[in-house]
C-alpha cells in the first residue's frame, strides 16, 4: 500500500501522461471535451496569433523558413486556425510544428509536423507559442504542518492526501525565493492568513520579504515558522520546461499564455484543481480528470537566454488588444445596410469580449520572451 503514496508531481505525471492517461490517450474528445481554452472560444484567437506571427516574420526580415511551434498543441486546433488565417506568401515559407504528448489526431493538416518532444536547441527561427501548457506541467505540492514546517503532500490513487517529508534543497530554495510562506507575524498583516474560519475564502498574503534563499534551506526550520495549513506549488519543473522550450529558437519570439500569479498574489492555499467534462472537480490522480495548477510566470523572467532582452509579462487583454482584438459592437447602421454582416460582427464582438474579459480569459498572463534582438519590439516597446 505504502508505495501507492506519491508526491503530486509524480502522481500527476502518471495520471495525465502515463499509459491511457488523461492527455496521452488517443480516443475521446481531447482537452476541448473537458474545458474551453481561448483557442476553442473563437477563431479570433488563432487570427491574433497569426497577426503576431506576421510581426515576428517582419522583424526577422521574412526568413526563407519561418517556424511556428505550438507547445502543448492539444488536437492542433490553434495551428489549423493560424494556417487558415495566413496569406499564401507566408504559408509557403511556414514550418508549423505541434509539440504534444498526445498522438497526432486524424485529419490534421498534413503540413503540420507532429512531435512528441521539443525540436533540437537553436534549430528554428520564428514564433514559439504555448497556450495553457505550463499549467499542465506537473508540480509538487507542499503544506505546512502543525509546527509550521513545509512538508511534501503525498497523494493516494483515490485523491486522499497525507504529509510526507519536510521540503529541503533546491525545492526549498525555490519556495523561499518565489513562494515564501507567510510567517505568523506576516499573516497578521492585512490580507494575512491567520484566523481564517473553516470554509472562508482564501485571501491573498501580503508581499513577504524578498530574502534570498540559503544553500540547503529547509522551510520552517528557522525561528519565524510559517502559519500551519498553508499550501504552495513548487514551480521548478515549469521553469525548466520553459527554458528548454525557449532554447529551441535560434531567433524569434517565445510566448506562453496561462492563468498565473505573481509573488504579490500567490494563493495561500494553493491552486491545484481538477477538471472533467467542463466542471471543476476534486483532483484525483486516476486519469479521469485534468489536474492543473496556476503558473508562477514571474519565476520564468530570469530565464532569458544569454544575449536576449528580458521577458515581459502582460495581460491577455492587453496582448490581444495590441493585436487588434476588441470587443466593440458593430454600428447599428450596419443592421439595416447588411443584416447578415451585422449578426456576424455581433457574434465576433461577443467572442472578442470573452477573450479580453479582465475577469476571465483577458486576465490570463502572456510571458513574452524575445530570443535575440530582432523581436525585442514585438508586442511592446523595443
Ligand atoms: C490544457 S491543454 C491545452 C491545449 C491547447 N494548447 C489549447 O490551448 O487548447 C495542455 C496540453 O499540453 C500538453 N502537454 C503537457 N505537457 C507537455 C509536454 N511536456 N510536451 C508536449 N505537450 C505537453 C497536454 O498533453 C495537453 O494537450
Amino acid at each position: 500500500m505504502t508505495n501507492e503514496w506519491r508526491g503530486w508531481r509524480d502522481a500527476t505525471e502518471r495520471a495525465l501522461y502515463g499509459p491511457d492517461g488523461f492527455y496521452s490517450r488517443a480516443h475521446g474528445p481531447g482537452p476541448a471535451g473537458h474545458f474551453r481554452t481561448s483557442v476553442h472560444v473563437s477563431p479570433l484567437f488563432a487570427q491574433a496569433v497569426a497577426g503576431l506571427l506576421r510581426h515576428v516574420d517582419a522583424a526577422l526580415g521574412h526568413p526563407s523558413e519561418l517556424a511556428l511551434v505550438d507547445v502543448g498543441a492539444g488536437r492542433g486546433e490553434l495551428l489549423a486556425g493560424v494556417l487558415a488565417a495566413l496569406p499564401d506568401d507566408v504559408t509557403a515559407r511556414l514550418r508549423p510544428y505541434a509539440v504534444e504528448r498526445a498522438p497526432r489526431p486524424a485529419g490534421l493538416d498534413p503540413r503540420v509536423t507532429w512531435l512528441p518532444e521539443l525540436p533540437a536547441a537553436a534549430s528554428l527561427t520564428g514564433l514559439l507559442f504555448a497556450n495553457e501548457w505550463l499549467d499542465n506541467v506537473p508540480v509538487d505540492v507542499v503544506e505546512t504542518d502543525a509546527a509550521g514546517v513545509a512538508r511534501r503532500v503525498l497523494v493516494g490513487p483515490d485523491g486522499t492526501e497525507r504529509l510526507g517529508d519536510p521540503v529541503c534543497g533546491p525545492d526549498a530554495d525555490w519556495l523561499a525565493r518565489w513562494w515564501p510562506l507567510p510567517t505568523r507575524d506576516e499573516s497578521k498583516a492585512p490580507g494575512g492568513t491567520e484566523g481564517r474560519e473553516e470554509g472562508e475564502a482564501p485571501r491573498s498574503p501580503g508581499e513577504p520579504d524578498a530574502a534570498e534563499p540559503s544553500e540547503g534551506h529547509q522551510l520552517g526550520a528557522g525561528a519565524a515558522c510559517p502559519v500551519p495549513g498553508l499550501r504552495a506549488e513548487i514551480g521548478r519543473p515549469r521553469d525548466a520546461a520553459w527554458s528548454r522550450a525557449v532554447r529551441v529558437l535560434r531567433a524569434g519570439l517565445a510566448v506562453t499564455a496561462d492563468y498565473a500569479h505573481d509573488r504579490a498574489t500567490r494563493p495561500p492555499y494553493g491552486s491545484l484543481t481538477g477538471f472533467r467534462e467542463g466542471r471543476e472537480v476534486r483532483p484525483i490522480p486516476d486519469g479521469t480528470c485534468d489536474i492543473t495548477a496556476h503558473v508562477a510566470l514571474d519565476a520564468l523572467i530570469p530565464r532569458a537566454p544569454a544575449g536576449s532582452p528580458p521577458a515581459r509579462l502582460l495581460t491577455q487583454r492587453d496582448a490581444l488588444r495590441a493585436l487588434g482584438v476588441d470587443g466593440r459592437r458593430p454600428p447599428l447602421s450596419l443592421a439595416s445596410s447588411d443584416p447578415a454582416g451585422y449578426v456576424r460582427a455581433l457574434g465576433a464582438a461577443g467572442a472578442a469580449a470573452e477573450l479580453i474579459d479582465p475577469a476571465g480569459l483577458g486576465g490570463f498572463r502572456w510571458l513574452v520572451q524575445p530570443v535575440g534582438g530582432a523581436c525585442a519590439g514585438v508586442l511592446g516597446e523595443g
